[in-house]
């Protein structure tokens, strides 16, 4: 697989000359033979590319989630490696006791720049969740291929899926999309800094309830990635639940964050309902 440069479609340049790189994205990008029990084809569905067909085993349900990966198409098409993380968690249900699990309810969970789909099609399948993919118009057929590759497994386990367009800081796409979720989750969704503040935005509109929690997986790769983290504090109680341990030759391994309100956010919400 070639991977393709950061900045190929989705029009978002990479990094200015002050940035550090900690790790170049090429490098980190899942390998085109982890994972990967299939060949490479060519689909003949809306996207006339070459893709690569994965299936991940979920040991517990004795089935495969199938992922189809457009790399030529961009980042959004390929898998990261925070979303083989959350994927890993789910798959050994160590993610359990940090999702708020209802006794009498499915749980409704909200994925943010899903990409592939991995991590919210697993979501659905092992947890039997009502899950929403969201990501930028252009991604949303790679995402409902995949969603519907998947309808097996979804099914067997009383899981939903659905694809949405949810474009960070678009107000009439996040009102449209709503706040009915348990949980929100993103992998690998922090890099460029100018969506750094969609993001938050995002976040924002959507984490008006104590109860609500983002679990977000990141692998660092800049400096400048402290700035996100520093204004999020501002917002959100944010905790480290997860550290993979880094790979061979590099210097930090994904983390998984969980962001719950902090009090004035809910009080500002509680205001904004009167
Ligand atoms: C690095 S990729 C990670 C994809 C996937 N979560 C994974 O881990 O494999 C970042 C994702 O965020 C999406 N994204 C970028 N900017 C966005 C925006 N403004 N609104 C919504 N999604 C966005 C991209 O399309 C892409 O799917």
């Amino acid at each position: 697989m070639s991977t393709p440069p950061f900045h190929t479609k989705g029009g978002h340049g990479c990094s200015s000359d002050e940035e550090i790189l900690l790790q170049p994205f090429n490098s980190l990008l899942s390998s085109p033979n982890n994972n990967n029990l299939s060949i490479n084809c060519t689909e003949t569905t809306t996207i006339h590319h070459l893709s690569h067909i994965q299936r991940h085993h979920v040991s517990t349900l004795n089935a495969d989630v199938i992922i189809r990966q457009v790399p030529s198409e961009g980042l959004s098409f390929q898998l990261w490696p925070a979303a083989t993380s959350l994927f890993s968690l789910l798959n050994t249900h160590r993610l359990h006791r940090h999702l708020p699990l209802h006794p009498h309810r499915r749980i409704r969970i909200l994925e943010l720049g899903s990409g592939t789909g991995l991590v919210g099609i697993t979501a659905a399948a092992i947890l039997g969740a009502d899950v929403t993919v969201t990501d930028l118009p252009h991604v949303i057929p790679n995402l409902e291929f995949n969603v519907a590759a998947n309808g097996s497994i979804i099914a067997a386990n009383s899981g939903t899926v659905v694809a949405a367009e949810l474009t960070w800081g678009d107000v009439d796409q996040m009102e449209t999309i709503g706040r009915e979720y348990d949980v929100i989750v993103g992998s690998d969704v922090v890099y460029h800094d100018h969506l750094y503040e969609p993001l938050l935005n995002t976040l924002k509109f959507l984490l008006v309830k104590d109860e609500m929690v983002f679990l977000m997986a990141h692998l660092k790769r800049w400096k400048k990635e402290t700035v996100f983290f520093r204004k999020a504090k501002k917002l959100f109680e944010v905790d480290v639940i997860h550290r993979d341990e880094p790979e061979d030759g590099k210097r930090v391994g994904v983390i998984v964050y969980r962001f719950v309100p902090r009090q004035k956010q809910l009080c500002k919400a509680s205001k904004a309902d009167f």
